[in-house]
């Protein structure tokens, strides 16, 4: 049985943390939920100090009371594990479990999440009260997905303590299948007399007086980001045994430069992905920020409809400065996330808190009560939510597929490289932004998986890649599809070991060229291009070994030397972005690459509007989003419906989409 979401339509609600009020304002709180909508909150996520007042004595009446009272009302529960902040007699009892940055300093208990993923001991604790949780409501009618912990390694990605040391050494032991010759040849020990003759003499890459070894840092990434999977699997795997129907999720936190976890990885292990997304104050166009983490949410499970599990109403408290949102960019961003496949909106959190550390943090209800913009928003997002309840389960469809590896970007980022200006996000976003301008549906993909689907492969940024996966996007353009690569991919293999021959290594061959001298710009110097653009961040001095030059350098010490080339590859197009154009000159390029790989826009829109859309059985959801200052028009298909309103489109006669606001089309087809 496969075990899915049985909650009606699109999912609404929060973190709902009712443990922090007395008891008299859960009834408001309920009634309220009714009014806006709301069908389904979190609970118990930081309730374990309350659950379990000293180890092994358990207290579960105020959940009783919750669950009953949520059940009661018609609202679903999404029932946490509240593993991620262990109570306080647990790190007296086991002080060993405090984890230990980088420089030896063990962190103190006082927050949350100041755990080692390697201690015995936490695992121990967070199994027992996962097991008691699981036993204990494992039937409960209001229980409908499990909540395992929550944003695994957001506080505790890395921990250099003597207990992470042997896991680490464990996991290096199973990797190199007890070889220590595989392991010194992987990392290149005999540089700086690094070579390793014992096991025990292998610690994590803590802070030393050089630069630490490149495979060593990897490897340390790797390991790092399975020991909080294995966490996990360990709750899951009990939860599973309490419950064997009941679908389990876990919030990632993809995107704001969150890089602590391979979540390629973390995916399969999950009946419903679910993601959290918060702006930065600082983007001007967070849009687009939305957008792409809503397809790599989307990709990562697998195109399945996913859960938005928190987002803010308005600021958050965790930013130098936390920016309120905008007339109207709350139910913008809200719906943003449904068109790239969302099937549940949710905050954090219900209840604006009184106290804590986050007493700063809007949320759905805000201190103000419901005589206020954003209660007033909430209970608006829940209508309109509820109008679209047959979007539920309907799909992206992409022709275009952007490769994301973490293990690229941790590799890019290690420290001694060519420049440490090239950023992983910031080249995908770049990249990202002229499709998202020009209304492309995106996927993203693993290098190495099934790319049959699509016409159009971009890899913006692959320092790192395989065999595998050099295979599988060589192979890919060869069998006819179009293939770009972005500068400095293909550099270094899975154990950062460099290519050698010539630069960009595993794609010289498939991109027709060969890079001898890499050339990165400093910040502030640009360079001229033959097609009028500019180029920043970086360049090398490629030569062409097949492929033509579409884009020379017109100035700086590589005059006359191809920026942008193509090639043709077997039966298809590959083509060599060797620089950073400015941002028209790559939407231009993008444009030229798309359109001859024969890729569509989703629609064509005026500027500003957002259209995406999602694939039901019957008919298309066109999702257009309007960023604008000004009314737009839209070309839709026939006897389309308006969902938000209800209203029917007449044939031939365009949506309207206000300025700031959002239309969703149901197109028959
Ligand atoms: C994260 C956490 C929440 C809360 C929010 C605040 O997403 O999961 O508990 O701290 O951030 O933005």
């Amino acid at each position: 049985m496969s075990r899915t979401l049985k909650v009606p339509g699109i999912a609404y609600g929060g973190d709902y943390n009712p443990e922090q009020w007395p008891e008299e304002v859960w009834a408001e709180d309920v009634r309220l939920m009714r009014e806006a909508g709301v069908n389904m909150v979190s609970v118990n996520i930081f309730a374990w100090a309350l659950l379990e007042p000293s180890e092994g004595t358990y207290d579960f009446s105020r959940l009783d009371r919750i669950l009953a009272l949520l059940h009661e009302n018609g609202i679903a529960a999404d029932l946490a594990t509240p593993t991620a902040a262990p109570p306080a007699w647990f790190f007296r009892a086991h002080p060993e479990a405090l984890p230990v940055d980088k420089d030896g300093r063990t962190l103190s208990y006082g927050s949350r999440q100041t755990f080692c993923p390697s201690s015995p001991a936490y695992r121990e604790a967070a199994l027992r009260i996962a097991r008691v949780l699981g036993e204990r409501y494992a039937d409960h009618p209001a229980v409908v997905m499990w909540h395992v912990h929550n944003e695994y390694g957001c506080h505790n990605g890395e921990c250099y303590c003597d207990t992470s040391a042997a896991a680490f050494r464990v996991w290096l032991r199973k990797k190199y299948g007890d070889d220590l010759a595989a392991l010194n040849d992987a990392w290149g020990t005999t540089f700086w007399s690094q070579w390793y003759y014992d096991w025990d003499e292998i610690i994590p890459p803590r802070a030393t007086g050089a630069v630490p070894n490149p495979t060593h840092q990897l490897d340390w990434r790797r390991f790092c980001s399975d020991e909080l999977l294995s966490l996990l699997k360990a709750e899951r795997e009990v939860l599973l045994e309490a419950a064997p129907d009941t679908p389990a999720t876990t919030n990632f936190m993809v995107m704001y430069n969150f890089d602590k976890l391979d979540y390629w990885r973390w995916a399969p292990e999950l009946d419903v992905v679910s993601n959290d997304h918060y702006l930065q104050s600082t983007d001007p166009e967070s849009e687009i920020d939305i957008a792409l983490s809503g397809d790599l949410v989307r990709s990562l499970a697998g195109g399945a409809p996913w859960l938005l599990m928190e987002h803010s109403t308005g600021a958050v408290n965790w930013q130098p400065v936390n920016r309120a949102k905008t007339a109207g960019e709350l139910r913008r961003n809200a719906l943003a996330h449904v068109a790239r496949g969302a099937d549940g909106i949710a905050y954090f959190q219900w209840r604006a808190a009184k106290a804590g550390a986050e007493q700063w943090h809007s949320a759905m209800l805000p201190h103000a009560g419901t005589d206020s913009q954003i209660w007033r928003d909430v209970v608006a997002l829940g209508a309109d939510l509820g109008s679209l309840a047959e979007v539920r389960g309907s799909r992206g469809v992409a022709e275009v597929a952007v490769v994301w590896d973490w293990n690229a970007w941790w590799a890019l980022e290690l420290p001694s490289q060519p420049s440490a200006e090239v950023r992983f996000q910031g080249l995908i976003r770049t990249w990202y932004e002229p499709l998202w301008r020009s209304g492309v549906a995106v996927d993203f993909v693993r290098p190495d998986a099934d790319l049959s689907a699509y016409k159009l492969v971009l890899a913006p940024s692959l320092y790192l890649v395989d065999e595998a996966g050099k295979a599988n996007l060589t192979d890919f353009a060869s069998g006819g599809g179009v293939l770009a690569v972005g500068f400095h991919s293909g550099a270094v293999d899975e154990n950062c070991h460099i290519r050698l021959g010539g630069y960009p290594g595993a794609f010289r061959e498939a991109l027709g060229v060969r890079t001898d001298e890499l050339f990165p710009l400093l910040p502030g110097d640009a360079v001229e291009l033959s097609d009028g653009g500019t180029a920043t961040l970086w360049s090398e001095r490629v030569a062409l070994a097949g492929a033509e030059a579409v884009t020379s350098y017109t100035s700086g010490p590589l005059t006359g030397t191809p920026a942008v080339t193509r090639h043709t590859y077997g039966s298809g197009t590959t083509w060599y972005v060797a620089t950073l154009p400015d941002p028209t000159t790559l939407a231009s390029l993008l444009s030229r690459i798309r359109e001859e790989a024969g890729v569509e826009p989703v629609r064509t829109t005026p500027e500003g509007v957002e259209a995406v859309l999602r694939r039901g059985p019957d008919a298309d959801y066109l999702f257009l989003i309007n960023h604008g200052e000004e009314d737009a028009d839209v070309e839709v298909a026939p006897r389309a419906v308006e969902l938000l309103t209800g209203e029917k489109i007449e044939d031939g006669v365009p949506a309207r989409v206000a300025a700031g606001g959002v239309a969703v089309v149901r197109e028959p087809r």
